[in-house]
């Protein structure tokens, strides 16, 4: 089985995780200067996989490099799951944000599920906010 070799993102590397982006439906990272932008926001980390030249894995997480961290975005080709390599990204990213601890939302889901579970966790809930929904106090 060809190897898989787990490397800091670079900007080259931006249209092919759009194209991954593309493949796993994720809309909002389709455009690879958006792809660019996330990955080199303040404080964030990003980590793709790469086999025989091609990009097979993402992940990317904000941090403050000391307490928290937050998963945004971790994807791995239908072609090369249970190969290890989200674990693998993962452990990536978590250790290179230099914080203690991680969050993350994920769409409800078997795989998710599984996948997140796997891992030495806190189950908890989340929500996702968007600007203009905010709730204004009372009085
Ligand atoms: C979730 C996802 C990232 C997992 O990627 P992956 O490379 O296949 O995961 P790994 O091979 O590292 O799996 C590690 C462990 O997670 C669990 N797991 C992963 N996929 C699973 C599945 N389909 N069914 C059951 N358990 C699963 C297993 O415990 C697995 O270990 P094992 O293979 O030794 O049993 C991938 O399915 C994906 O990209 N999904 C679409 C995007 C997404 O939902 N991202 C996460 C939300 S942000």
């Amino acid at each position: 089985m060809a190897t898989v070799d787990v490397r800091p993102f670079e900007a080259e590397h931006a249209p092919d995780v759009a194209r991954l982006a593309t493949t796993v439906q994720w809309p909002s990272l389709t455009d690879p200067d958006v792809v660019r932008r996330v990955c080199a926001a303040p404080g964030a980390t990003a980590f793709v996989a790469l086999t025989e030249g091609a990009l097979v894995g993402w992940a990317q997480a904000p941090g403050d490099g000391v307490l928290q961290s937050h998963l945004s975005f971790l994807a791995v080709h239908p072609e090369h799951r249970r190969r290890g390599i989200a674990r693998a990204l993962l452990v990536a990213t978590f250790q290179s944000t230099g914080a203690a601890r991680m969050d993350l939302i994920a769409d409800d889901g078997p795989v998710t599920d599984a996948f997140y579970a796997s891992f030495a966790h806190r189950r908890m809930s989340g929500f996702r906010l968007y600007p203009g929904a905010a709730r204004l106090p009372e009085g």
